[in-house]
This record gives structure tokens, C-alpha cells and sequence, in this order.
């Protein structure tokens, strides 16, 4: 093993030791759930949304996670690294802003991160920066699986996890 890898392998063993915010949210405002068909792991994210200067902020996000320890502890990390954000700069994170605390990922490893920023873009389907009032609902443009497969991240051809149901 280089010694790029078990610095990787460490950092996981760390991340996993101590996962954050792991556990579902009962009071949550908003769930996303993708699954990657090859490996058959899954990562469900739940966010909660506050109000700040107008602007609808991630209050809190939680996490779980049916999956290899790499998931687990990009999970971990993102949740943390989603507190006090905006929903339009969280839209702005990808994969490897996720788990940058963790390095680039391996090769192997990739997909555990893009399944990380699949159930995030769930979660934050159809939700804009300006908080609504109450009552009103956010409309979700692309609900149907071909709206699906045009995010911005999939659009990408790397991203291959799915939506599940709830
Ligand atoms: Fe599939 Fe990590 S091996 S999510």
C-alpha cells in the first residue's frame, strides 16, 4: 500500500470512528435517497432549513448510510460542511467538495462520494435560496426520471446512482 493510501485508509478509519450528524431526522424539512446499482449501496440525507437575512440556510443535515465505510465518512463530512449554507451554494458542492477533507478519492472510490452529492441534489430538488411562506409549495422541475437524468450532475456521465423511493 503507498503511503497515499493508508493516509487515505487513516482518514477513514477517523472519519468512521466518529461519524457526525448519523441518524435519521424526525423534524426534517426535506429528504433526498440515491442508491448506486452496482454495489447496491444506498445514502439517504436529510436536511432541516432556517431562515437567515431572508435567505433559506441549511440549519442542520443528518445522514444515513447503507454503504461502504468511504460513504459513510464522506456522509459524515458533508453534513457537517452543509451547516450555516445556503441552499444555492450547497447546489454549488460537488463530490469532491464533499470529501475534500479526505483527499482526492481513489479511483475505486469515486462513486461513494457521487452518491454522497446524488442524495444532496435529492434533498435539494426544488428549492431556491429565498424562503417561502408558508403554505406555498416548491414546485420540483424535473420530477420525472428524464428531469432526473438532466441534472446538472448527471449530466456529467459519471454519476451513476439512482433515486429511490421513500
Ligand atoms: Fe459503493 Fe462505496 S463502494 S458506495
Amino acid at each position: 500500500m503507498s503511503n497515499e493510501d493508508s493516509d487515505f485508509e487513516d482518514k477513514i478509519q477517523d472519519a468512521i470512528a466518529n461519524p457526525q450528524n448519523m441518524g435519521e431526522m424526525a423534524d426534517a424539512d426535506s429528504v433526498g435517497t440515491v442508491g448506486n446499482p452496482e454495489c447496491g449501496d444506498m445514502v439517504r440525507l436529510w436536511l432541516k432549513f432556517d431562515e437567515k437575512d431572508g435567505k433559506k440556510v441549511i440549519d442542520k443535515a443528518s445522514f444515513q448510510s447503507f454503504g461502504c465505510q468511504t460513504a459513510i465518512a464522506v456522509a459524515s463530512m458533508a453534513t457537517e460542511m452543509l451547516k450555516g449554507k445556503t441552499v444555492d451554494e450547497a447546489k454549488e458542492l460537488d463530490s469532491s467538495d464533499l470529501s475534500k477533507p479526505l483527499g482526492s478519492l481513489p479511483p475505486m472510490k469515486i462513486h461513494c462520494g457521487e452518491m454522497v452529492e446524488g442524495a444532496l441534489r435529492e434533498a435539494l430538488k426544488g428549492d431556491s435560496d429565498v424562503s417561502e411562506a408558508p403554505g406555498e409549495t416548491s414546485q420540483s422541475p424535473g420530477n420525472t426520471l428524464l428531469g432526473d437524468m438532466n441534472q446538472p450532475a448527471l449530466k456529467k456521465g459519471k454519476l451513476k446512482v439512482v433515486k429511490l423511493e421513500e
